[in-house]
């Protein structure tokens, strides 16, 4: 099937009740960032369950160093671009640096999001993030959690660091993790966190737990889009990434080897965990 064919089989969109489910009966949750129409055509034609339109858009579209400079502007820009090109995926949008700092701020944000397309918003941290969280939850509007490397705290964190590696590091992130599924949030990304804990946590809390370098027993896993099309975006390559172009021949290939080895459970291999 041609990626942009307009007579492809329409897929049955995914709802916040469907992932819940997605982790009750063991099924992986699929997940990719996209950050325009043509990609999420294909990422949706090779049926991946959860699209993401990250933050990290600042490094891979427009050559930042972080992803502090992005705005809610450039976020609701690419968000409208990617709900055109797909049917069945559920579609995310990040809140970028500080349009959450308070709950009005953010309630104003994801609104934008939303009406943009979005069905969901992924916001960073917990502690004072808690509050946010509940104020969004109770306004209807579904929240992603993000937990252990958390990309907006790069300055205070020094670098891109794996989180949770310390036993009172670890007890947090646990604390943290139900803190947040106790505020409302529907989902949980785990980013950089040794697996044995992602294994923990996603033990631990009802909401689907998404990884991305948090090793094989996350509820799903994600991936910036063009790391796992082995674009080199002038940063060093994680360990937690793998080139699924070399093996899957073309975009939609790649796209589909990745979902395959999410599903079957081969990726994240143990190399690519911490
Ligand atoms: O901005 C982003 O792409 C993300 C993913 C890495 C989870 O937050």
């Amino acid at each position: 099937m041609y990626a942009n064919d307009p007579h492809a089989p329409a897929r049955a969109r995914l709802t916040v009740p469907a992932l819940r489910k997605m982790k009750a009966e063991g099924r992986r949750i699929v997940s990719i960032t996209a950050y325009d129409a043509s990609f999420a055509r294909s990422v949706d034609a090779a049926g991946i369950d959860l699209v993401l339109v990250g933050d990290s858009l600042g490094m891979v579209c427009q050559g930042r160093d972080s992803t502090l400079p992005v705005t809610v502007d450039d976020i609701v820009y690419h968000v409208a671009c990617v709900a055109r090109g797909l049917s069945g995926a559920f579609l995310v949008a990040d809140l970028p640096f500080q349009s959450d700092a308070t709950p009005e701020r953010a309630l104003d944000a994801s609104t934008r999001c939303l009406q943009a397309g979005a069905q969901m918003v992924k916001l960073e941290g917990a502690g004072p993030k808690l509050e946010v969280i509940r104020f969004l939850a109770e306004r209807e509007i579904p929240v992603c959690a993000h937990l252990g490397l958390t990309p907006q705290s790069v300055l205070r964190l020094g670098g891109y660091k794996v989180q949770g590696r310390e036993a009172a590091a670890a007890k947090k992130l646990l604390a943290d993790a139900r803190a947040v599924a106790e505020a409302g949030a529907d989902l949980l990304v785990l980013e950089c966190v040794p697996s044995a804990l992602a294994a923990e946590i996603t033990a631990a809390v009802e909401i689907p737990t998404i990884g991305i370098g948090a090793g094989p027993s996350c509820d799903g896993q994600i991936l910036v889009l063009h790391d796992m099309l082995g674009m080199n975006s002038g940063h060093r390559r994680p360990r937690f990434v793998k080139d699924f172009l070399a093996e899957g021949g073309s975009v939609l290939g790649a796209f589909r080897a990745y979902a395959a080895a999410v599903r079957d459970g081969s990726f994240p291999a143990p190399e690519h965990g911490y």
